[in-house]
């Protein structure tokens, strides 16, 4: 299993599930997302690890604009994300799902509404209309929240050129998180809050928990 689109199959039948993972920079989206999609398929199960922006030939063209360096208005940077989205949803999250996987998504909706809808101010209804549009909701969003001080240690140890998101400002990013804590509160039965100064170890068995209580996992191969 890797990310983008390519995907390894088990011999599990289960009835496939959409999980997707949001947070805030820092929080261990990426990190949790491959730990979290080798225990799936170390249970057995069939898994597609995917993330946004991106996940399809035509996503990932818009993630390189949408991440480079082009100054994007507020509404049409909100418009290609879904562009984006619509077509991953298309070509890979959907296939997928029909094909009985289970599929671990590295970013997805909420983003949009936290970055340019909270961030930015782009009208919330404008983005609720568009996710409507999609016609898919994801059965369980696991909404990594960590502080602001490990946010910025994780930030550091990670190194490299900063996106055009990192770059953004304490109270954009401060914004986001609060965005982020509001959707999961809003949605208590899609959405699980989990607590992600932790280890990496720690998070992931929380993740684990948490799966456990919401979905039917198999006990082991
Ligand atoms: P990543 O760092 O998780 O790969 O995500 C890339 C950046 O894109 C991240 O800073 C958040 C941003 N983003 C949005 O602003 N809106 C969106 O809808 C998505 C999916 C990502």
């Amino acid at each position: 299993m890797t990310e983008g689109g390519i995907a390894e199959r088990s011999e599990s039948r289960a009835r496939s599930r959409f999980i997707t993972l949001e947070g805030g920079e820092g929080a261990g989206k990426s990190t949790q997302a491959a730990l979290l999609a080798n225990a799936l398929l170390a249970l057995g199960l069939p898994i597609l690890r995917t993330r946004e922006p991106g996940g399809a030939p035509g996503s990932e063209t818009l993630r390189g604009l949408l991440l480079g360096s082009s100054e994007w208005s507020p509404l049409a940077e909100t418009l290609l994300h879904f562009a984006a989205r619509a077509e991953h949803v298309a070509k890979t999250i959907r296939p997928a799902l029909d094909a009985g996987m289970w599929v671990v998504c590295d970013r997805f909706y909420d983003s949009t509404m936290a970055y340019q809808g909270y961030g930015e101010g782009i009208d919330h209804g404008v983005i609720a209309s568009l996710i409507g549009h999609l016609g898919i909701v994801p059965d369980v969003t696991l909404v990594l929240d960590v502080s602001d001080k490990v946010a910025a240690e994780r930030r550091v140890r990670r190194g490299g050129d900063a996106d055009r998101y990192e770059r953004l400002d304490a109270a954009f990013h401060a914004r986001v998180r609060q965005a982020f804590r509001e959707i999961a509160k809003a949605e208590p039965a899609r959405c699980v809050l989990i607590a992600s100064d932790g280890s990496k170890e720690e998070v992931h068995s929380a993740i684990m928990r948490t799966l456990r209580t919401r979905l039917t996992l198999p006990s082991g191969p």
